[in-house]
């Protein structure tokens, strides 16, 4: 049995003058799944996006919702709904005004609208803030009060593009976790365009990992991290020792990595330049006498390490924790 996608994207191309933005993506979404595109700046992510919510036209491909072709949908028309990077937030509205604008613009009857508003204000955990204007929230209120308006109006698939980005560290890792909470008790297909790896790696079942338009790897979190396709996205997903292995590279991660002062058989030799101690783990860095200098992650458990800068380390690591890279 198949089944049929909730979004499917297929050869889908835009072209800005001469830069191809998106340059011939396929990829499918699942109804249920949250869904992540991760890549750096200027890599499409955005273009896509626009083009499933109507903004944008493709040059090439087609945009399937449930199987049906919505190349002539405008947005309104389409059941999507997009928050932005910037929450666009009316300032004029107060919280529930924000909140229920679009319930008022599809007809919803008053009372109805209202409770609707009520249970989305508990939802994103806003109850009370009722008849604050935005310049009275903070930006993680504001981010918010954009979540509860996006989601209001039910739409089949939620885009986010970079909702965070605007909140500092400690906001943003907590309302990753949230939105991941909402999303998993709404049951509803949230896709989300970030370039933080981290993020796209708490939040997403799955991640399509982008490059000037085109989709250099999909899959799980772990797969993308531990069995990525390229150098390219093993780089883009965190530190990466490379080795270099007849044409292409041996990976190997710096957690696979074990230090010790004392000589090994197959150990590397080298001299540690940095330990950087990280809380949770520390962090060496090992220079050889050739070669780029070695990266260890170490867990802070048990009783640290005497290592000093200047001292002398040998690396290892098991065989299974090498993954071949073609280039
Ligand atoms: N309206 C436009 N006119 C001309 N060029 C555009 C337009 N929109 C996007 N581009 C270009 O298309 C490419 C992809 O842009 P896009 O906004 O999709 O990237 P992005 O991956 O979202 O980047 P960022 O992480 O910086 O938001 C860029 O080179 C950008 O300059
Ligand atoms: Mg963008």
């Amino acid at each position: 049995m198949t089944v049929t996608p909730l979004v499917s994207f297929e050869g889908v191309a835009k072209r800005f003058g001469e830069i191809a933005a998106v340059d011939g993506v396929s990829l499918d979404i699942a109804e249920g799944e949250f869904f992540a595109l991760l890549g750096p700046s200027g890599c499409g992510k955005t273009t896509l996006m626009r083009m499933l919510a109507g903004f944008e036209a493709p040059d090439a491909g087609r945009i399937r919702l449930s199987g049906q072709d919505i190349a002539g949908l405008p947005p309104h028309r389409r059941p999507s709904s997009m928050m932005f990077q910037t929450y666009a937030l009316f300032p004029h509205l107060n919280v529930e005004q924000n909140v229920g604008f679009g319930l008022k613009q599809q007809g919803w009857d008053k009372a109805r609208a209202a409770a609707r508003v009520e249970e989305m204000l508990r939802l994103v955990r806003l109850e009370g803030l009722n008849r604050r204007k935005p310049s009275q929230l903070s930006g993680g209120q504001k981010q918010r009060v954009a979540l509860a308006r996006a989601l209001a109006v039910q739409p089949r698939i939620l885009l986010l593009d970079e909702p965070l980005a605007a909140l500092d560290r400690r906001l943003r890792e907590e309302t990753q976790l949230e939105l991941k909470a909402i999303q998993r008790q709404l049951g509803m297909t949230f896709m989300i365009v970030t370039h933080d790896q981290d993020e796209a790696m708490v939040v997403a079942d799955r991640i399509a990992v982008m490059r000037e338009g085109q989709i250099a790897q999909i899959g799980a979190p772990r797969e993308v991290y531990e069995r990525p396709a390229s150098r390219y996205v093993a780089e883009f997903l965190g530190e990466a020792n490379l080795f270099p292995d007849g044409a292409g590279f041996r990976l190997v991660r710096p957690e696979r990595m074990t230090i010790s002062p004392t000589a090994a058989p197959d150990a590397l030799a080298g001299e540690v330049t940095e330990i950087a101690y990280l809380g949770d783990r520390t962090r060496y860095v090992v220079r050889r006498a050739q070669g780029r200098p070695l990266l260890v992650s170490r867990a802070n458990q048990g009783p640290p390490l005497a290592f000093a800068v200047g001292d002398k380390a040998w690396v290892s690591y098991p065989p299974d924790a090498a993954v071949a890279l073609p280039s």
